[in-house]
């Protein structure tokens, strides 16, 4: 089929590139001409496991196709909205100019009977209002909501095999007209019999927010479950993997430590409880600020942590800091826990040392004035103590008496619960984690 994907971000440009590869004939499009530069290159303008590698053989095929004229997208039948949603600035809500300004652009370039599909997460009521605006434009054009599930670090892999595909539809009963074409353009994933959901716009919308929320609400549950462990010395790992062996629970999203962070799950229960405001129902949603709250106090949590290992002042305390990027296999640093505390440590007088595996620049970018390293060896040689932020393979990994070598303290603070605390005190280290003993 032939496509046109608008924004080429970390959605973009994975989207564009796994439907070039699933054999359809694809133009992403971004006004950002540095990252349509890199991306023709066949550079991946963000690290995201496997796309480097997608990029090339889509590109090899000719299938895949980047510009920043909105003009090129004329001739596809199916137009993909994949552009950002962030938070407002001074406020919890979304920011909706990008999507509205990419919907604007692309109206001169629609042909009678193709379809929009917008797969940005956006509040409750724009996909209707987007209709409208496309309908009033062309009236054989149509608007499907169908939102987008993935996570980075398996990009890739979630934009190929989804665990469900949701179509939000203007009229789910009356005219399913849009939804085989999408059909066929998800032929790969529905032939493995990927479970696809087809509703109303708003059930569409709200299946994308009320996910993410639940999968916050989820994190911070364990997170506060870690504060009442905290005071009375039990064991916040072994109660997530005692509770997450009864099936209805489960174990996935249950790890304590720093908590979330990223591009989308916090500024997301924040435009969701915005949202709801505007509809009159914030009660429903006002647990989501204290899921926020829960997690923004395991920051402050982490950073009193430090300085308890240093003696009660950070004050020219040199401290390693393992890990800057929200999350693993991700160089992402958008409202990074990791990054917040580093930063946290050095403007409380700490001589923080921090690295990352993929994240190091745009760290810099965002935080100038840490000291950023390459290697674990720079960042841990003669640290008062060494602090695990993103739990990297590499840190997971790492060996406890090479380590002991280089630092100037044994002293580790694991903020993602990801070593084993044996092993380390075995290697005569003094180990300290959130909701541990
Ligand atoms: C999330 C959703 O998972 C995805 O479905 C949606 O499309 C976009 O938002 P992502 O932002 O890539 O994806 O990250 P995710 O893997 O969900 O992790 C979010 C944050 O939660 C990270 O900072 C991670 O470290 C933290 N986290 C995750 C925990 O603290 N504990 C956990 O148990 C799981």
């Amino acid at each position: 089929m032939q496509i046109s994907v608008i924004g080429c971000g970390y959605l973009g440009a994975v989207h564009s590139a796994c439907l070039a590869e699933l054999g359809h004939d694809v133009v992403g499009i971004d006004i950002d001409e540095n990252k349509i530069a890199s991306l023709r290159e066949g550079n991946a303008p963000f690290f995201e496991p496997g796309l480097p590698e997608l990029l090339r053989s889509a590109g090899e095929t000719g299938r895949l196709r980047f510009s920043s004229e909105t003009a090129d997208a004329r001739g596809a039948r199916i137009h993909f909205i994949a552009v950002g949603t962030p938070q407002k600035k001074g406020e919890n809500a979304a920011d909706l100019r990008f999507v509205d300004a990419a919907v604007e652009s692309l109206l001169p370039y629609l042909s009678d009977g193709d379809i929009v599909v917008g797969k940005s997460t956006v509040p409750v009521g724009t996909a209707r209002r987007l209709a409208e605006r496309v309908t009033a434009a062309n009236s054989t054009v149509s608007l499907v909501w169908n939102p987008e599930f993935l996570r980075e670090g398996f990009a890739v892999q979630d934009t190929i095999s989804p665990d469900r595909l949701v179509y939000g539809l203007q009229d789910p009963a009356g005219s399913p007209g849009p939804a085989a074409v999408l059909d066929e353009v998800y032929a790969g994933a529905l032939a493995r019999e990927t479970p696809r959901i087809i509703t109303d716009y708003e059930t569409a919308e709200l299946v994308k927010v009320s996910a993410n929320a639940f999968l916050a609400t989820k994190i911070s549950f364990i997170n506060a479950m870690a504060e009442v462990c905290e005071a009375t010395g039990a064991d916040v790992t072994q109660l997530a993997d005692a509770i997450g062996l009864d099936n209805r629970i489960g174990r996935r999203f249950l790890n304590a430590g720093l908590g979330f962070g990223g591009g989308c799950l916090p500024k997301d229960i924040r435009a969701f409880m915005a949202r709801a405001g505007e509809l009159g129902v914030d009660q429903a949603l006002s647990f989501l600020r204290e899921v926020d709250a829960i997690n923004m106090r395991r920051r402050n949590r982490t950073v009193d942590l430090a300085r308890e290992v240093c003696g009660g002042s950070l004050i020219g305390r040199k401290i390693a800091v393992l890990g800057l990027a929200f999350k693993p296999d991700s160089d992402d640093v958008r409202d990074s826990p990791a990054l917040n505390v580093a930063a946290q440590l050095q403007l409380q007088g700490a001589a923080v040392l921090g690295t990352d595996p993929q994240a190091v620049d745009n760290a810099r970018l965002r935080f100038p004035e840490l000291t950023l390293v390459k290697t674990v060896e720079e960042a841990t040689e003669a640290a008062d103590a060494v602090m695990i932020l993103t739990e990297w393979k590499e840190y997971r990994q790492l060996d406890p008496h090479w380590l002991g070598q280089i630092v100037g303290a044994k002293t580790i603070v694991d903020g993602r619960n990801c070593l084993d605390p044996l092993t380390w005190r075995a290697a005569g280290w003094r180990y300290r984690a959130l909701g541990r003993p």
